[in-house]
């Protein structure tokens, strides 16, 4: 998809596709406005006969408007003008480029600079348009033999008046570098587990590494059982794949300002190991690596947009499996750090891994740490598939990450870190247990990191239930690129 920015009048433009507004009750928008005037009437005309009430998402294409360039208007229902806030406004933009693909128009143009979008900017709904054009090109038909066809809409033109230009064509290019971090988190979540293995994690790496010129460095069990990361490689004694602790850096700041470190959790399958998961939907446990993708996506961002700070991203990686090395329940393990841990559920396996790579990125004196993993089904219970949750020791970060979750459209909730849920984590035979029984699941979980974040401010994304679809529409969803690259945005002065 290629994105570009115009200026001029709608009625002079002439493109195979463009769209304009309508709101609630056939009320036109500026640039429908436009064209009525420049049609003399025949929009009203057309309104007038009830084929479109403005509904928001609903489309109605016209051909041949006189007095109008374009080869097509494509009429796009808003909804009630005082309604329109960012999910409306990305709905609205979804629906134009939905019924644009189902034309043979090439291209695609969008009045949509003028419409609300709660109190957002040119900017920000630039981004959005480019983020769901993308969103909608995206197919993932790579392990078919038959392709989807390819779709003739390869371009979109945001027309824009000239005070705001700039800041569309600036915004294209920034949804345009978060869409393409996003599809290839979504590439890597929905391969298979046969094929996305730990090796194949850390070749994605290298390769992401070659493109963007990031610095990459992948470590072998022989590596991590030097540096005592005993907590990792007790998940990883169970599989016949070598695990492997993926380590980037992309350098965009000065040589001496401390980085962003960025932790994925890269579980490339999950049964759950001796404490076997149930049959029904274990297949969706392929996605439980979305967070080591999520890593490598924001990565690709920062690296397009040329963020000017430095990002270090860790990607403890394996498969969670039940072979006849595998830890048993009971059996316990010692960390990097040097705390014990006894594993009374095979299948509490992220915050094993993470615990190890969290140390480990003490090394990198970071300025602060995100760790992003699907690390709960009890998280899924809490927010279900609208929020991530978001737990930090540090209130300031916290509110950092909420508001670019905000500004991204890709939300997380804050959820309490509070010591008194620790006490669940008491072992009677080392140092703690790995699981806190079923109450607060997702707390408990986040609890057992803290303790590997002592020396650092951190935050945790708990992404179990926000990284992919189940059902008819099952795959991943990019998420939360949009959140990590809006963050990493903010930290290095660009966009706002
Ligand atoms: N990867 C799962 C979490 C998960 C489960 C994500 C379902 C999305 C949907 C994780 O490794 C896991 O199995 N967690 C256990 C922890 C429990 C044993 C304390 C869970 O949530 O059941
Ligand atoms: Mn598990
Ligand atoms: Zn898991």
């Amino acid at each position: 998809m290629q994105f570009s920015t115009k200026r001029g009048a709608p009625e002079m433009r002439a493109t195979p596709c463009l769209a304009v507004g309508v709101y609630a009750g056939r009320k036109l928008s500026a640039a429908a406005g436009a064209l009525d005037r420049a049609a003399q009437g025949a929009l009203h005309e057309v309104l007038g006969r009830g084929d479109m009430e403005g509904k928001l998402g609903s489309t109605l294409i016209l051909y041949r408007l006189p007095g109008v360039a374009a080869e097509r208007v494509l009429l796009v229902g808003l909804g009630e003008e005082a309604d329109l806030h960012e999910r409306e406004y990305r709905e609205a933009a979804r629906a134009a480029v939905k019924a644009a693909q189902e034309t043979g128009a090439g291209m695609l143009t969008l009045c949509f600079i003028d419409i609300r979008a709660g109190r957002r900017d040119a900017l920000w709904k630039a981004r959005q348009v480019a983020l769901v054009a993308a969103e909608c090109a995206y197919r993932f038909d790579s392990m078919k033999s038959k392709k989807s066809d390819p779709r003739p809409l390869a371009q979109i033109e945001l027309l824009a008046a000239a005070r705001d230009a700039g800041a569309a064509a600036r915004g294209l290019r920034q949804g345009e570098a978060v869409g393409a971090g996003m599809s290839l988190a979504k590439d890597l979540g929905n391969l298979p587990g046969n094929v996305c293995t730990p090796a194949f994690l850390a070749e994605q790496a290298k390769k992401l590494a070659r493109e963007w010129k990031l610095g990459v460095e992948v470590l072998e069990r022989k590596d991590m059982e030097k540096l005592g990361m005993g907590s990792l490689l007790s998940v990883a004694q169970g599989s016949r794949q070598p695990p492997k602790l993926i380590v980037l850096n992309y350098a965009g700041g000065a040589k001496k300002a401390k980085p962003v470190v960025l932790v994925g959790k890269g579980i490339t399958f999950d049964t759950g190991g001796i404490s076997l998961k149930p049959s029904p939907e274990m297949d969706e446990m392929k996605f439980d690596m979305c967070g080591a993708a999520s890593v490598l996506g924001a990565l690709r961002a920062c690296a397009e947009m040329k963020l000017k700070l430095n990002v270090v991203g860790i990607i403890p990686t394996t498969e969670n499996m039940p072979g006849g090395g595998a830890t048993k329940p009971g059996d316990i393990v010692t960390s990097m750090s040097g705390q014990t841990i006894e594993v009374l559920n095979t299948d509490a396996e992220g915050r094993l891994i993470l615990c190890d790579a969290l140390t480990y990125a003490e090394r990198f004196e970071p300025d602060a740490v995100v760790d992003i993993a699907t690390l709960t089904g009890a998280c899924v219970i809490a927010l279900g598939h609208v929020a991530s949750g978001l737990y930090s020791n540090k209130e300031a970060l916290a509110r950092e990450l909420l508001a670019a979750g905000d500004d991204a459209y890709d939300r997380a909730w804050h959820m309490p870190l509070w010591d008194d849920y620790q006490e669940q984590l008491k072992s009677n035979f080392a140092d703690m247990a790995n699981i806190g029984g079923r109450p607060a699941g997702s707390v408990t979980a986040a609890c057992f990191l803290s303790r590997y974040a002592k020396k650092f401010d951190w935050a945790h994304l708990d992404i179990a239930g926000t990284a992919w679809k189940s059902g008819k529409d099952k795959g991943s969803t990019g998420r939360p690129v949009g959140l990590l690259t809006s963050f990493l945005m903010k930290r290095s002065g660009k966009g706002h």
